[in-house]
């Protein structure tokens, strides 16, 4: 089979990567991929984002099969294009990557499928919100409706950051992302992220983590696109699991169906859990990074036979075997990231790490340049370890992490201080 890959961060460098240790895998093309990629799989310079372009390339190629990586393709419609012309792809069409692209959509199918959910009103003009604001007061939570790369959200303590959020929305700070915005009721407890493979008929839960968006050790500092991950998350536990799939996870996907718009692809449901019960914090029409990182390591060749039965309908008798193990990835990136960060620093050590089913540094913004590897974005290496326990996952995660030469580079030093302290 010939597949191809879009995207080019950890996260697909661990769908590559798992898709190479199928023996099914004859052909693999990432685009635009990294430099970590590019040791695995052949990489491809092509606008993912434009679904005629990937479409031609496809059929030059000859690919069988095309994985959906990132959010903004799917939002696109490259995914349709590509069915259209036949392919066979894992990731939903427009009209169902609305749960991502639109969180006032998403809100209006948690209200028709009755599952729990924030308390929210939208606006699209600042002075009503303004008044909703100053009416419910703080803490409150601020959203631009449409993709804003992961931005788009205030979590407002006070209500002056509260309002300052409405002034930046509406004042155009996230374009058209921010042309209508949602405010929510700031829900308290804590977060964990479940995926399920969704064929448009069959819904199969396929794992657990948890991911950490503060940039800084004890989850202080700015919200990033995520500094680590482990998985699975003990916080789900089974019960939750099936409590999350029978309120949340199967009304939203009969609600999406009965409008004509069927999922297909993983959902990543972002819960908050309190008091042994979930309510859904936003869902995601992809997997999360770096939370997809961990779970690949985890499943291996697997992955590949189950996002094809995924794409191809035959969820139904599709089941995932994991073994008792846990995985983490402490992510490194540029200094200052999430604000301004530096591009071209060298990053030294990387020849000597592991590179085995039980660990992998999967690259994020990475590339290379004559023999040197150079840092090419804010998150930039994924260091992945697997072990009977989380702990030994993390001692071995760090063991990498200090293997790594990159002076201009930081990370967290607590992943997984929930479970481990
Ligand atoms: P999102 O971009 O929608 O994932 O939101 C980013 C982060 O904001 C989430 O991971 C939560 O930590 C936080 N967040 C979003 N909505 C709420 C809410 N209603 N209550 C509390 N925290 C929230
Ligand atoms: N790690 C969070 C996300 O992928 O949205």
């Amino acid at each position: 089979m010939n597949i191809l890959i879009l995207g080019g961060g950890g996260r697909e460098h661990a769908l590559a990567w798992a898709c190479m240790q199928n023996p099914k895998c004859d052909k693999l093309i990432v685009a635009p991929g990294n430099a970590g990629i590019a040791r695995i799989a052949e990489c491809a310079r092509l606008d993912i984002e434009d679904g005629s372009a990937v479409t031609g390339f496809a059929e030059e190629n000859a690919m069988d099969f095309v994985i959906i990586g990132p959010e903004a393709p799917l939002a696109a419609g490259v995914g349709d294009a590509l069915r259209a012309a036949g392919f066979t792809v894992f990731g939903p069409s427009q009209a169902a990557a609305r749960l991502e692209a639109s969180k006032a959509f998403t809100k209006e199918i948690c209200d028709a499928a009755g599952a729990p959910t924030a308390s929210w009103a939208r606006f699209t003009q600042a002075e009503p919100a303004r008044a909703h604001i100053r009416k419910t007061g703080a803490p409150i939570v601020v959203k631009a409706d449409g993709l804003a790369a992961g931005k788009g959200v205030i979590v407002a303590m006070d209500e002056e950051t509260a309002l300052a959020a409405i002034d930046d929305m509406f004042g155009g700070e996230f374009g058209a992302a921010g042309a209508e915005v949602v405010i929510e009721e700031f829900m308290e407890g804590e977060e964990a992220s479940f995926f399920v493979l969704c064929d448009g008929e069959n819904a199969l839960p396929m794992g657990t983590a948890q991911d950490h968006k503060r940039a800084f050790d004890g989850d202080e500092g700015p919200n990033t696109g995520g500094m680590g991950a482990y998985s699975p998350a003990p916080v789900l536990t089974q019960t939750l699991q099936d409590q999350v799939m029978d309120r949340i996870i199967r009304p939203t996907l009969a609600e999406m169906a009965r409008r004509g718009t069927p999922y297909q692809g993983v959902l990543y449901a972002g819960l908050m859990i309190r008091d042994g019960a979930a309510r859904l914090v936003e869902y995601n029409c992809r997997f999360g990074d770096p939370e997809c990182q961990p779970l690949m390591l985890r499943l291996g060749a697997q992955a590949l036979d189950l996002l094809q039965a995924t794409a191809e309908g035959r969820l139904d008798d599709a089941q995932v075997n994991w073994a008792e193990d846990h995985a983490m990835t402490v992510v490194m990136a540029a200094r200052g990231y999430p604000g301004a960060y530096e591009k071209g620093t060298e990053i030294r050590g990387l020849p000597d790490l592991p590179e085995s089913s039980f660990a992998m540094c999967f690259h994020a913004g990475t590339r290379r340049e004559d023999r040197r590897i150079l840092a090419n974005g804010g998150r930039v290496l994924n260091l992945t370890a697997r072990g009977a326990t989380l702990q030994e996952a993390r001692d071995r995660a760090y063991e990498m992490v200090a293997a790594v030469d990159w002076p201009e580079g930081f990370n967290r030093s607590d992943i997984g201080w929930r479970v481990l302290g």
